[in-house]
């Protein structure tokens, strides 16, 4: 569902130029979870930018399903980041104002969607935070924060999630306790992820680890 094609990415020109992607290439199949790790500065941010259509490659393509996303016209890509994909950061990026129902809520109020109540619950359960939906970000934990973000990115049911150190922040029980989200996320929804971290074990968690370096593939191996 996903091929990433001689991709490469840099940033500033002449003597501060930062080769950040070198000619990156591979395939991701639907309901895979994929795990991606490299030393500070090896290009994982980047990569995970150019596949949410945050950011644009310097030369490459990224098929997700039938569609180039490198090449599509702003407004559709603006769209294809709503529904198709959703992103998770290790710094949450919550809506300081808006309390955690309208935080999950955000992408479908911003698409004018209406809200079926039942699948809203049954999310905000997984997520244990049916006691905290009027509070603000600021009123809670950094691990209830982060399952806020994850609910924001999953009301959508998007096909991938791509999530940038989302333990990164949490303590050990809030880290399992985020991992085993995304487990749930992957088998019951088949949803495929794609999850940048530093932790040896929340890799282990994943079916195939692809290693970074210098912006380069240096590995990419099925986790037994
Ligand atoms: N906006 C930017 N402008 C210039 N250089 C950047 C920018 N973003 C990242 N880089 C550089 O690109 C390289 C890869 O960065 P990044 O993808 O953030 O690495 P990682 O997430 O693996 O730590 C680094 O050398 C970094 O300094
Ligand atoms: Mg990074």
């Amino acid at each position: 569902m996903l091929n990433c094609s001689n991709l490469s990415k840099t940033y500033g020109a002449g003597t501060v130029e930062v080769k950040a992607l070198d000619n990156i290439n591979f395939k991701i199949q639907k309901g895979e979870y994929v795990a991606i790790i490299g030393g500070s500065g090896s290009g994982k941010s980047t990569l995970l930018h150019m596949l949410g259509g945050v950011d644009s490659p310097t030369s490459g393509e990224i098929y997700i399903d039938q569609t180039n996303i490198v090449t599509l016209p702003e407004k559709e890509l603006a769209i294809f980041r709503r529904r198709k994909v959703g992103l998770i950061y290790q710094f949450y990026n919550l809506i300081p104002t808006l309390n955690v129902r309208k935080n999950i809520l955000l992408p479908m109020l911003l698409d004018g969607r209406k809200v079926n109540e039942d699948e809203f619950n049954s999310l905000v359960h997984t997520l244990g935070l049916q006691d905290r939906l009027n509070h603000m970000p600021h009123e809670l934990s950094g691990g209830q924060q982060q399952r806020v973000s994850i609910g924001r990115a999953l009301i959508y049911r998007p096909a991938i999630l791509l999530a940038d150190e989302p333990t990164g922040n949490l303590d050990h029980k809030n880290s399992d306790e985020i991992v085993e989200l995304f487990r749930i996320a992957n088998t019951i929804y088949n949803q495929t992820i794609i999850l940048i971290t530093h932790d040896e074990k929340v890799a282990l968690c994943a079916d195939r680890i692809i290693t970074i370096e210098d912006g380069k593939i240096v590995s990419d191996k099925a986790v037994k």
